[in-house]
């Protein structure tokens, strides 16, 4: 039924999916399992045709998923659906800019459309993203993360905010 053969993904100079083949032969329920960044979503976009291959073979029922292009692709895209991790983060700014997005309610409209940010604030960012190691991230854009390490700057982004601890008893 699925037969995936030396599926592979490279961004740049990370091979996100690396070599992966395995056949599932009939219905079943299959759960794909790794630490975050593994390559989990991507071998899924690769098989539902949101991102293409870089090598390798994608088969269902015989047919070559990889080759479909147009209104093939979308039409195996309607029959392949997906949930997507969503966090909400600014696909194309880097991760700290995200972080630093939390508190704009706090800034002028001048300080944030010339991307001033008090030093402060900066060092803050870090350092809560070290907290959630995820501090090696921080200069990449948001579009480059997984989804768990998606999450991680969202999570970061919310902590920025200093929110109000709850009180005791609600
Ligand atoms: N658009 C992209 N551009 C550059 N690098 C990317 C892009 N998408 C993913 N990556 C990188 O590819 C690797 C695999 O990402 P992927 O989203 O497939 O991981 P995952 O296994 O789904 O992780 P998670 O459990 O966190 O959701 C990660 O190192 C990630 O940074
Ligand atoms: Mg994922």
């Amino acid at each position: 039924m699925l037969n995936i053969s030396g599926a592979t993904k490279i961004f740049g100079q990370t091979a996100a999916v690396n070599n992966v083949s395995f056949t599932i032969d009939g219905p079943a329920f299959v759960g794909i399992i790794g630490r975050p960044g593994a390559g989990k979503s991507t071998l899924l976009r690769m098989m539902n045709c949101l991102t293409p291959a870089t090598a390798g073979q994608i088969r269902v029922d015989g047919r070559d998923i990889l080759s479909l292009s147009g209104a093939k692709s979308r039409a195996w895209q309607s029959q392949c659906a997906m949930i997507f991790q969503q966090f909400n983060l600014v696909p194309r700014m880097d991760v700290v800019s995200n972080v630093l997005h939390g508190i704009l309610n706090r800034r002028s409209t001048v300080q944030t459309i010339f991307g001033l940010w008090p030093r402060a604030h900066i060092v803050r960012a870090l350092s809560i993203l070290d907290r959630l190691r995820i501090d090696e991230q921080a200069p990449k854009r948001a579009e480059a993360l997984s989804g768990g390490q998606q999450q991680r700057v969202a999570i970061v982004r919310a902590l920025m905010q200093d929110p109000r601890a709850p009180h005791p008893g609600g």
